[in-house]
């Protein structure tokens, strides 16, 4: 999937073989099962249809934590980004202690800003990544969770 052009158009162009094995045996090997990314399996056939999860990014000097929603071009339009983005940001408060979430997007990825709004991610701002790219920048804030909950 990382290696296609239709997929990754907007995040980066398509990956190597090599390079894309070795982040799946470091995710696969990660420590820390709070941020990292996980496949995304089809409920029905258990196919494989794309990847998710949380990873850490340095934006403009500060530490935030990004929420990731990737699925391979054939599986597009059937609302499985805006279900996983749902399930995610449910569970990060009390599972993962994340008080905030954003959404680095190309100005071109429309897709994925709609995706972000129906998240209730706001935009935020614009900035330009080490790479010369400028992204859009959405954000969410987790609310606390009761110490008793
Ligand atoms: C972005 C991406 C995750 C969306 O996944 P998806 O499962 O198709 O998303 P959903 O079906 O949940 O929602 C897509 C929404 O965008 C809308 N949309 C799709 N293409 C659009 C476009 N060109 N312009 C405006 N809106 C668009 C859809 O109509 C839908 O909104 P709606 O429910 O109000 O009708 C998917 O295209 C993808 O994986 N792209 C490659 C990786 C990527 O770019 N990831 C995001 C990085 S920031």
């Amino acid at each position: 999937m990382w290696a296609k052009p239709e997929n990754t158009k907007y995040v980066g162009g398509p990956r190597d073989h090599e390079s894309v094995r070795a982040s799946v045996i470091r995710d696969a090997a990660a420590n820390d099962d709070k941020l990292r990314l996980w496949p995304v399996l089809a409920r029905d056939s258990g196919r494989l249809v794309g990847t998710c999860g949380f990873v850490e990014k340095n934006v403009d000097g500060t530490p935030e934590v990004e929420l990731v929603y990737f699925l391979d071009y054939t599986f597009w339009g059937l609302g499985y980004a805006t279900e996983i983005g749902l399930a995610l940001l449910k569970e990060a408060g009390a599972a993962r202690g994340l008080r905030r979430v954003i959404a680095l997007i190309d100005p071109e990825n429309l897709a994925s800003e709609r995706v972000a709004e129906k998240l209730g991610m706001n935009f935020e701002r614009e900035t330009v990544r080490p790479n010369g790219k400028r992204m859009r920048l959405f954000a969410v804030r987790i609310p606390a969770v009761p110490p008793d909950s």
